[in-house]
């Protein structure tokens, strides 16, 4: 008898934890924006979730039902299977932890894993035997495995793939697209091990019904994500720099996109202010990878520089049609149609129409700006631009349209543009909001 214990002691120790049962799993979201809040809402159907966050302002409006990234509805937050919270102990019963955590950039466009890295101390020092950490969080390759899962050990005591398991599932959402939510756009899973893979494969099918892509390994579902994001970023510039090009020699850039897209293996891209927190971000994670591997990545980074000063562009492009001969814009009022990085989306953060009006007000232009769904928590206008809540304060020298917001495509109609800018007065139209030919007939009319 006295042998069987001293052989079955180390089996003990060693044994791996067994994974959860995804049907029953308790999933735990640690991050309730624009990429936590719907997984949350989405899980919440037929299990329990826990959602978790630093910030209890916003643990406190979730609780009454108020979601200002307008991903959700009143109805999604109050389903029964959800608790909001910040407190850290409400972690403990989950066998599934979701890392929605914002990855943006610092000083200098060096990334910041500050928030992804406090997660992973958070779910080190909360979480239980035989949980499975998956992080959504864009990332460069190598992040999950190098920089998280050492903390998550350390933190814990416990060991990956024997006490916990880790997985990546990247998420592909895209704030203002009510057409593709959580459930409609296939997810790629990867785990530690091809058991965790499947673990998570049929977690996230209760929840995505447009598949799942089981993903060679963490780093290839880190890679694909980072690629997918820095792909439109370096699609999106070329397009920019051919507006820049094709505008001096009087040619369209769209209407060149539309003949071009009548070959089969053309991809069709538009020109635009590439802002927010994804594409315009997402690419400096690469190349800082790249500088740690000796290469420069140029293509990422010429996309990146060519991105960034569209914006200048744009307000090279107003000058010119306001007032060519003159040196600034002093004096001029300009109104400009969209705070919020993109249609429909509430999210101002690093909008590029913040460095357009800058750059607007920096030539000496009165800049105002109205966007009646932008999130501006404490932004209460910048230095370039006075926000307004109507467009009664007009008239207005020039209009510029950096979002096309179904608000605006209801409301704004020429008549109502006639009302707050004169008659042959300049209106950059970036993002197509009105009828080029009816449009042309009333303003000096540029849309790219
Ligand atoms: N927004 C998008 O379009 C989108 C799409 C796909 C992927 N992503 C990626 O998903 C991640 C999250 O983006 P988001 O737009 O949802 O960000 P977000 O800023 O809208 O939300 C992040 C939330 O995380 C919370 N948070 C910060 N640190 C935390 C911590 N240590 N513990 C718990 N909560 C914490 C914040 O308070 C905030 O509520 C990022 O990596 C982003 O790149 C975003």
């Amino acid at each position: 008898m006295g042998t069987s214990v001293a052989i079955n002691k180390p089996f003990e120790v060693l044994q791996s934890a067994t994974l959860p049962q995804p049907q029953n799993s308790i999933v735990a979201v640690l991050g309730l924006g624009y990429v936590g809040l719907p997984l949350m809402v989405g899980f919440a159907d037929d299990q329990r979730t826990i959602g978790f966050d630093v910030d209890e302002s916003k643990i406190a409006a979730l609780r009454d039902g108020e979601d200002s990234t307008d991903m959700t509805t009143l109805e999604d937050l109050t389903k029964e299977n959800m608790d909001f919270t910040c407190d850290v102990n409400a972690l403990h019963d989950a066998d599934v932890m979701m890392v929605c955590v914002p990855t943006p950039v610092m000083h200098g466009n060096k990334p910041d894993y500050r928030p992804v890295l406090a997660a992973s101390r958070t779910i080190g020092q909360n979480m239980k035997r035989g949980c499975v950490v998956v992080y959504e969080s864009t990332v460069d390759p190598g992040t999950t495995e190098n920089k998280c899962v050492p903390i998550l050990e350390e933190e814990s005591g416990m060991r990956e793939g024997v006490d916990f398991y880790v997985g990546y599932s990247p998420e592909r959402v895209s704030p203002g697209d009510h057409a593709r939510r959580v459930g409609d756009i296939a997810k790629i899973v990867a785990g530690s091990t091809p058991q965790v893979t499947d673990y998570l494969a049929e977690l996230y099918s209760r929840v995505v019904k447009a598949g799942l892509f089981k993903a060679a390994s963490i780093k290839v579902a880190e890679a694909a994500k980072i690629l997918e994001n820095t792909q439109r970023d370096v699609n999106i510039a070329l397009i920019n720099e051919m507006m820049q090009l094709f505008d001096a020699m009087g040619i369209k850039v769209t209407d060149v996109v539309a003949a071009a897209g009548s070959k089969w293996n053309f991809h069709k891209y538009f020109p635009g202010l590439v802002g927010g927190h994804c594409i315009s971000v997402d690419p400096f994670f690469l190349l800082n990878a790249g500088r740690g591997h000796g290469l420069a990545m140029d293509i990422v980074a010429s996309a990146r520089q060519v991105n960034e000063r569209t914006s200048h562009y744009i307000s090279d492009k107003l000058h010119e049609m306001l007032d060519p001969e003159s040196h600034n814009l002093q004096g001029k009022r300009v109104l400009v149609l969209g705070r919020a990085f993109k249609d429909n989306c509430p999210d101002i953060r690093n909008s590029k129409s913040f460095a357009l009006m800058d750059s607007l007000w920096t030539r000496g232009a009165d800049v105002f700006s109205y966007d009646p769904i932008a999130d501006d928590g404490h932004f209460e206008g910048g230095r370039g631009a006075k926000v307004i809540t109507s467009l009664e304060e007009g008239p207005y020298d020039a209009v510029v349209v950096t979002a096309k917001h179904d608000c605006f495509v209801e409301d704004i109609d020429l008549f109502k543009l006639a009302s707050v800018v004169g008659r042959g007065s300049p209106v950059v139209d970036l993002r197509g909001l009105f009828d080029e030919e009816m449009a042309k007939l009333q303003f000096n009319y540029w849309t790219p």
